[in-house]
């Protein structure tokens, strides 16, 4: 195996029916925030992290995904007569970021197997594989941080959120031993536990770091709860064997495939952006005014 991290898969070949009646006919990790697509967002953070090669796993109707890393020939030669230099400039630089593949899940049997289906491309590579629904706020640091838990512990790890215990019931939660600032060793892990049950109050974001072992274990994983190989029944076999860290990040994240975060997305993304910012502020500020 070797040891740098510099490939990164995003499974995005979920359904998002939480997000009806907009994605019907659109994947969801195509919606709009502010003026960029949600997968946008997250691959420039695994960009940000210094991963050079993306692999995209899609499903029926994501086609737009693949247009969307892809250089577009037709529509570069017509910013380009008009002398649109800037707009031409951002469309290419969108195609260069990174080295992207697209491979397709054939039937949504869940994110376990979604992420069986980077077996091949990622071969002896330790990977980090991030939730396209799930925007971080910190950027590439929480990816980053996860990059250098790994060349310091050499095992798999993980992004950890700290919430409420009332609210871990909604999560894949972990018992975690401290080992260092910021960093955890899991013992085990358990999906969605009752509060009464929940080993702790930290909770599996969509952030992980996986040793190429992780599709031994998810091979062996048996379909669980609505058939689908869960992704987090193959982490509890990695904690027993090779070993899984944590690492601790509260700084926050938006999920993108809910309609109320999705909204708080967009008003909190919309007021850091460096051209809208201003203006969108004081179009809120009239807006709450009125209510
Ligand atoms: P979600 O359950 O949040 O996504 O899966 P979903 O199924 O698209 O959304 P809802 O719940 O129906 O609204 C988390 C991530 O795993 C991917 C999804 O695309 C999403 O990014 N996923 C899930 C797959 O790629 N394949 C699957 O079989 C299931």
């Amino acid at each position: 195996m070797t040891s740098r991290v510099r490939k990164a898969v995003i499974p995005a070949a979920g359904l998002g029916t939480r997000f009806l009646p907009a994605t019907k006919a659109q994947p969801k990790e195509m919606l709009t925030i502010v003026d960029k697509p949600a997968i946008q967002y997250v691959v420039e953070e695994a960009v940000a992290a210094g991963i050079d090669d993306i692999l995209i796993i899609t499903g029926t109707a994501k086609k737009a995904l693949e247009d969307h890393f892809d250089r577009n020939f037709e529509l570069e030669t017509l910013l380009e007569r008009k002398g649109k230099t800037e707009p031409l400039a951002e469309v290419i630089a969108i195609a260069e970021m990174a080295k992207f593949h697209f491979t397709r899940q054939g039937q949504p049997l869940g994110l376990g197997h979604a992420v069986l289906m980077a077996e091949q491309h990622v071969g002896d590579e330790p990977f980090v594989v991030l939730l396209p629904d799930e925007l971080m706020v910190s950027r590439g640091g929480t990816v980053k941080s996860m990059v250098d838990a790994f060349e310091t512990y050499g095992a798999s790890n993980v992004a950890l959120r700290e919430v409420p215990m009332d609210e871990v019931s909604s999560y894949g939660c972990a018992a975690t031993e401290d080992v260092a600032d910021g960093i955890v060793k899991i013992p085990h892990i358990v999906e969605k536990p009752a509060m009464e049950d929940a080993p702790s109050n930290r909770v599996v974001m969509g952030r992980y770091l996986f040793t190429p072992d992780i599709f031994e274990y998810l091979h062996k994983t048996t379909p669980g709860v609505g058939n689908e190989i869960q992704l987090t029944d193959a982490m509890a076999q990695i904690a027993n064997g090779s070993g899984l860290y944590g690492v601790i990040d509260n700084s926050g994240s938006w999920d993108a495939g809910q309609k109320l975060d999705f909204l708080r997305a967009q008003v909190e993304l919309g007021l850091q952006h460096p051209e809208l910012g201003a203006d969108f502020a004081e179009l809120i500020k009239q807006t709450a005014a009125n209510l």
